[in-house]
Parts: structure tokens; C-alpha cells; sequence
């Protein structure tokens, strides 16, 4: 199971919520991995909640690293996955030039592997030339850089989250699947984008030939809307949106 991000409420400003979604993690009774997401250790360059070390330290506290990588070698599967934090991305941080330059060498050693990307923050919406889209997907500078590595080293599969929405498709032959929510929707305060807006995962199968993705119904969930349930989950105005 691999989480992309978002796993708290306020991990960013309550460590016991961390703590506590760690342990509902561990619940699931099965092997998983987490990215953080914003509401986890903060983002770049917030001005409540910034990502820095102390966010990282309590993230990695009860999460575990927040950038690994898992190959999957069994018989003749070939696969790096990569887990990404997208928050230090254009943070200044000096965890995000250490994070480069880990990307780059677990890139260069992945060798025969094919690769798949794990990060909380989708690196475009519509289009990787696009401008800066706010809150919704990675700035166009960093953006730069890893699309660089995405074509270098052909990525297959980048797959995110943050955005509420269900959505896949393929660019320059790496597939990029945004995986929904579990949690809610996000109605009026999310702009026009591409993607579907649902609940839900993602199951993935990798092999050697091909990659198979299916954005899957999860039962049990409850269709929530942002708008409705903001004063409960976001009582502070700072943080309107998912
Ligand atoms: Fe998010």
C-alpha cells in the first residue's frame, strides 16, 4: 500500500495527528509506504506552516523516511519505485538540494528497472510547459529539472495526489495517474483542471510487458464534500482547501 500524501488532517501543526494516522496505517494489517503531503509537514515556503526540519523530523518520527525507494525483483520483475517529497520542491530548504541529489544517483543505479514516481504533488495539470498553477501542482522551475529526469531515464509512471481527483493519462509515453482521495471532494474552492472528481485508489500491477492501473471504488467510503465539512476538518481560514 502506498499513501501519496495528505495521510493527516493537521500533521503539519499536531504531531499527535501524525502519530495517530501512523498507527491507523499500521491497521490496515498490511506492508505500506507513505509520501508526505502538505498537511503533513507543511509546504514550501508557507507562511504559517513551512516545510523544515523540525516538520521533517516529526514526519520521519512516525512515517519513516519521507523520500525511499522499493525494488520489486521478484522472479522476473524489474521495478524502482521511488517515493518523493514534493513539499521540499522549491522549499530553499537544504533537504531539497540533499533530495536532488539523492534522485539523481537513485536514478543513475535503477539500471534495467523500470521506474515509477510516488509524490504528493502532481508535477503539472494539463500540460508541462504550463505556468505556475498555485497550490495545484509543482512551479514551473523545479518542474523543469524533473521532467528532465522523467525523460532522461523514461519514467513510466508518475503517480500523485492532492488533488481530490481520479485521473489518467499518458504524456511522452510515461503514464501519469492522480489517484483520488479517500477522505473528500473538493468543490467550489478547486479551479477547472482535468480529472474526475470521486473517491477512492488506485490498484496498480507491474510486471515486465506492461503496467496495469485501475482507479478503484473502495467501499465503505462516504461521498464528503470539502465545502460542506471545511469548519470541522479546517476550522482555521489559513487553510481552505485539501
Ligand atoms: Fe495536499
Amino acid at each position: 500500500m502506498i499513501h501519496t500524501g495528505d495521510v493527516t488532517v493537521d500533521g503539519a501543526g499536531v504531531e499527535a495527528d501524525l502519530s495517530y494516522s501512523a498507527h491507523l496505517m499500521d491497521e490496515l494489517g498490511t506492508r505500506w509506504r507513505a509520501v508526505p503531503g502538505n498537511h503533513d509537514v507543511g509546504d514550501a515556503r508557507h507562511a504559517h506552516q513551512p516545510v523544515n526540519a523540525e516538520r521533517l523530523t516529526m514526519w520521519r518520527r512516525h512515517f519513516g523516511p519521507d523520500r525511499w525507494i522499493e525494488d520489486v525483483a521478484e522472479g522476473a520483475l524489474r521495478w524502482r519505485l521511488v517515493g518523493l517529497d514534493a513539499l521540499l520542491i522549491g522549499s530553499g530548504e537544504p533537504e531539497e538540494a540533499a533530495q536532488a541529489r539523492w534522485l539523481e544517483q537513485v536514478m543513475a543505479e535503477a539500471g534495467e528497472r523500470r521506474i515509477a514516481w510516488f509524490l504528493h504533488r502532481p508535477l503539472f495539470l494539463e500540460d508541462p510547459g504550463e505556468g505556475d498553477t498555485g497550490y495545484w501542482s509543482l512551479k514551473p522551475q523545479p518542474r523543469g529539472a524533473l521532467m528532465a529526469l522523467v525523460r532522461w531515464h523514461r519514467v513510466a509512471l508518475v503517480a500523485s495526489g492532492h488533488l481530490h481527483k481520479a485521473w489518467d493519462f499518458t504524456f511522452e509515453s510515461t503514464r501519469y495517474i492522480w489517484s483520488p482521495a479517500s477522505s473528500f471532494l473538493v468543490g467550489a474552492a478547486q479551479p477547472e483542471m482535468p480529472g474526475e472528481k470521486r473517491l477512492g485508489a488506485v490498484v496498480y500491477e507491474l510486471d515486465n510487458a506492461a503496467l496495469t492501473a485501475r482507479i478503484a471504488e473502495v467501499p465503505g467510503l462516504t461521498q464528503h464534500w470539502l465545502d460542506d465539512v471545511i469548519e470541522e476538518v479546517y476550522p482555521r481560514p489559513a487553510n481552505v482547501s485539501g
